[in-house]
């Protein structure tokens, strides 16, 4: 069945700073946590970084014209924080002088820049200070935020305070999988607050600076799916919807905390770290909810890794996700189900109602072993796959009364895929990180034909 999106929907894609601008010492940019995580043995596969990465700092100039002929709307990258304010000192003007150069080619090429302030790359120096445990962490990013508005904003009129506030607190300080690296109970339910509270203050900033600005957060949220009838598991898929989605949607749309949050986490924290004011700063008007979507999840329940709940860390919730036998599995190892993407769109809808403003997909996308074949081409049919079966998932939630605008691809080249180095590709442009060379596959040719008719076979 052909998927037909109405002329004004925006087909983009989405890229990262630490994934693939390298360049880590150039022009001023200081150390971020990404940086010292990624020197460290043992923490990314094979101690890759993102040193040199796509090299996309000196080269955006040839990624702009391959944007240009897939014909692109819009592009959503991000700022580096430790490129514009390295180490929380000074604003470093080389530093915006590579995003004042990245937004006026774009803007040349007839491609709309959205803006991601905070991508995962904090400054080091500020972790080294307590990172997003500390509220004054919150504080700094708002600084941060309103010096790109200003600088900024004359050319840049979409912006996405955070991107997946749930793999910065949770899989940073938690799980421990994501810098930096730690694994803590109190400290990641503080850094999760500390993510919405600096949600909050950096679109009261980036609002007062450039009044016509679409201000919206990136959330990367489940759609969970309850694996069996018992108690158990319906108990299990609570606890998944808590720490995926509810500490996030609940204190964005809604300025509230679940109480589920409290019984849950009783064991580790006493919460008295909210101040009275938080809840209402994070809480504010949103022109859009960007939404992130790989993967279902199956949550079935198991014990806890750690029997003593007072030791816990805030990521122990005692459940784990369900792989059914021979099923396909992504370079990831992430299961698909484009099903379950419609049924996170209806989620939100008849959950928040009113209280949810229009979704951009920011990011989705699937990791394939592309190579490149003896005629010099990549023959990816399974993203070819993944992704018309994905755009007919947001037709399908659209022609349901969710009001979806826009659509950015993961990813518009292959690039440093965080703790699983660059194994896992997710482009539509093959990245030879030996010579830098770019290598469209066969999905960018399809996509660019999608963004042209605006019609998925
Ligand atoms: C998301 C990240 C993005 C990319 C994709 C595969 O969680 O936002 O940077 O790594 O996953």
């Amino acid at each position: 069945m052909t998927a037909q999106f109405p002329p004004d929907f925006v087909f983009g894609a989405a890229t990262a700073s630490y994934q693939i601008e390298g360049a880590v010492a150039e022009d001023g940019r200081r150390p971020s946590i990404w940086d010292t995580f990624s020197h460290t043995p043992g923490k990314v596969v094979a101690d890759e970084n993102g040193d040199i990465a796509c090299d996309h700092y000196h080269r955006f100039g040839e990624d702009i014209e391959l944007m240009r002929q897939l014909g692109l709307d819009s592009y959503r990258f991000s700022l580096a924080w430790p490129r514009i304010k390295p180490d929380d000192g000074p604003v470093n003007a080389a530093g915006l002088a590579f995003y004042d150069k990245l937004v006026d080619e774009l803007l040349a090429a007839g491609i709309e820049p959205a803006a991601t302030l905070y991508h995962w790359d904090l400054p080091q120096a500020l972790e080294d200070r307590g990172g997003w445990r500390e509220r004054s962490t919150a504080e700094q990013f708002a600084e941060y935020a309103a010096v790109a508005a200003e600088h900024l904003g004359d050319r840049v009129k979409r912006w996405i305070t955070l991107n997946e506030p749930f793999c910065s607190s949770i899989l940073g300080y938690s799980e421990g999988v994501h810098a930096p690296g730690v694994q803590e109970g109190e400290g990641a339910l503080k850094a999760a607050h500390h993510l919405m509270l600096a949600h909050g203050l950096a679109a009261q900033r980036v609002r007062a600076a450039v009044p016509d600005a679409e201000v919206g957060i990136t959330l990367n949220l489940a759609s969970v799916q309850q694996v069996s009838d018992s108690q158990a598991d319906a108990d299990a898929a609570r606890r998944s919807m808590l720490i995926d989605n509810l500490i996030f949607t609940e204190p964005v749309l809604k300025g509230t905390y679940p109480a589920l949050a409290r019984e849950v986490w009783a064991g580790i924290t006493d919460f008295s770290w909210i101040q009275d004011c938080d809840l209402a700063t994070a809480h504010q008007p949103l022109d859009f909810l960007g939404v992130n979507f790989y993967f279902p999840t199956r949550p079935k329940a198991v014990a806890h890794d750690e029997p003593d709940p007072a030791k816990r860390v805030a990521s122990d919730l005692g459940t784990e996700q369900v792989i059914h036998e021979g099923e396909y599995l992504t370079e990831m190892g992430w299961p698909v189900d484009a099903d379950a993407f419609t049924a996170l769109f209806t989620w939100l809808r008849d959950e928040y109602g009113d209280a949810l403003p229009p979704i951009y997909v920011t990011e989705n996308g699937i990791a394939c072993p592309d190579v490149v074949g003896p005629d010099g081409t990549v023959d990816d049919q399974d993203r070819i796959r993944y992704v018309g079966d994905h755009l007919a998932a947001v037709r399908s939630a659209m022609d349901q009364g969710v009001d979806i605008r826009g659509y950015y691809l993961w990813s518009l080249m292959d690039n440093f895929e965080w703790a699983r180095g660059y194994q896992p590709r997710f482009g539509l442009v093959h990245v030879d990180y030996e010579t830098q060379q770019r290598t469209p596959k066969a999905s960018f040719g399809w996509y660019r034909d999608v963004i042209a008719t605006h019609e998925v076979e």
